[in-house]
């Protein structure tokens, strides 16, 4: 397995110039066209990548091909059951070398970066502290038992992220076990967190570290060994393989220790009854261990093809096109005063393609709405299930209402109550970033040309 660039190092203005031709990556989807409320049709721009990306054609023409051969996992005899289990297993030694591993890693599938976290939840020692930033997203702000967890402030720079966490750490009872939770990149202001620096804060408070690279692995390497993680977790569908599965991938010694985190087939070795009636069971100590059932061959199969498409297609030219896109965007946002991009870290913090914001005058559920109705782009509006750190960057206060307000606009200046995020990657094309930027303009500009209202707590067309 090879040493790989540190995930968080920032790009430069000249690489992103050499990018601007490359082409993006060939995706499902993209010439789907979808109505307009004002008549005719546009293809369609998806740019709620941070939500779910949509497929590779690489990775669909890999689960197509694979699709007749599909057979079950492990528990075969049959010829198409070891060709799966192969692939299944071959697949596993993909995932650890796109994350740079390190021996005796354990990668465990996953259904989601939410049940990769929930999972080491469980597996964490009991008398474990747990320490999160409040800014974390929801799947790493909640598994944690309350009396284990301290939620840490928004730091306002990286540098300041790394000093509260030492700060906790010092204070922390220096004998029992530590767990540090943080995303690598936002899934609100697509900024990178100093996620080496941080491990090694962890670390020399005697804590362990896990990754939430959930936005960040779709858009940076992710060298467990060099960003020195104890273990990342990270979901298919925002890495181009929409097949339900995911990844926790790390240190071996807790999942061993643990309970399995589901008990059943496929995580015990052997089961048997015992004279007092009961049954012993013995579980596995691989990764198995926390795979009970019948895996999702192809969910895992589609993240090891998205892991070698997106290795081929080399991390330089995809990180260094996305920066173009990410220019594109901040550039036209900048030239529209109503609007305010929502930033932690400031302008020149290096990011991902995941951009917050509001606009003055406007509720953020209508202005998405007339993004999808009248221009065919699709975005998302909300708290983008980070309610702490929306309502900190909003300055809203979290006893105001749900994630949809009325329609109406709301007055120039009156604080927002949710946020219009646009995201994006290596399938977006040049034309979709540019559409936003001239359908954000021409909103603010000239208003919206149909009625909305809310319906089942969102703003739609008003068709009436
Ligand atoms: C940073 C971050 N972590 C975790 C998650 C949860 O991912 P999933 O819904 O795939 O479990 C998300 C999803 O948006 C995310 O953005």
């Amino acid at each position: 397995m090879s040493a790989r660039p540190n995930a968080a190092a920032a790009t430069t203005t000249a690489d992103s110039a050499d990018a601007c031709c490359a082409e993006p990556l060939p995706v499902l989807g993209r010439d789907v066209t979808v109505p307009l409320v004002t008549g005719g049709e546009v293809t369609y721009a998806a740019l709620d990548y941070a939500a779910s990306a949509p497929a590779l054609q690489r990775v669909w023409d890999d689960v197509a091909a694979y699709a007749p051969y599909y057979g079950s996992v492990h528990r075969g005899a049959g010829y198409l059951s070891q060709l799966s289990t192969d692939l299944f297993e071959q697949s596993r030694v993909t995932v650890a070398e796109f994350l740079d591993c390190r021996e005796g890693d354990q990668v465990v599938f996953t259904r989601s970066t939410t049940d990769s976290l929930n999972l080491l939840a469980q597996v964490v020692p009991a008398d474990c502290q747990v320490f999160v930033f409040e800014t974390e997203h929801h799947a790493s702000l909640l598994p944690w038992r309350d009396t284990q967890v301290t939620y840490l402030n928004a730091p306002r720079t990286p540098a300041q992220a790394v000093e509260t966490l030492e700060r906790a750490l010092a204070d922390r009872d220096p004998h029992g076990p530590a767990l540090v939770c943080v995303t690598g990149a936002s899934n609100v202001t697509g900024e990178l967190w100093p996620v080496r620096e941080l491990a090694a804060a962890a670390h020399a408070h005697g804590a362990r570290i896990v990754l939430d690279a959930a936005q960040l692995a779709p858009h940076h390497p992710v060298s467990v060994r060099e960003l020195d993680v104890d273990w990342v977790a990270f979901s298919g569908h925002k890495l181009y393989a929409p097949f339900g599965s995911g990844v926790l991938a790390g240190r071996a010694d807790w999942l061993q220790a643990a309970e399995p985190y589901l008990a059943g087939g496929g995580a015990s070795r052997t089961v048997a009854r015992r004279a007092d009636g009961g049954v012993d069971v013995e579980w596995h100590t691989t990764a198995a261990r926390h795979e009970a059932g019948s895996p999702n061959v192809i969910g895992v199969y589609s993240i090891a093809s998205a892991c070698k498409a997106l290795t081929e297609a080399g991390f330089d030219s995809l990180v260094a096109r996305e920066r173009h896109l990410i220019d594109t965007v901040r550039a036209g946002l900048a030239e529209v005063p109503e609007v305010r991009v929502l930033s932690l870290f400031g302008d020149d913090a290096p990011r991902v393609g995941v951009i917050s914001f509001v606009v003055d005058g406007w509720n953020s559920s209508h202005f998405a709405a007339a993004l999808s109705a009248e221009y065919g782009i699709g975005v998302r509006d909300g708290l983008f299930c980070a309610h702490p750190l929306v309502r900190t960057l909003l300055g809203s206060d979290p006893q105001d209402p749900g994630e949809c307000g009325a329609p109406e606009p709301a007055a120039p200046g009156e604080r927002s109550l949710n946020a219009i995020r646009v995201s994006f990657g290596a399938g977006t094309p040049d034309e979709h970033v540019e559409r936003f930027v001239g359908a954000v303009k021409e909103l603010v500009r000239d208003g919206a040309q149909w009625k909305y209202r809310t319906e089942d707590g969102r703003c739609v067309p008003d068709r009436g």
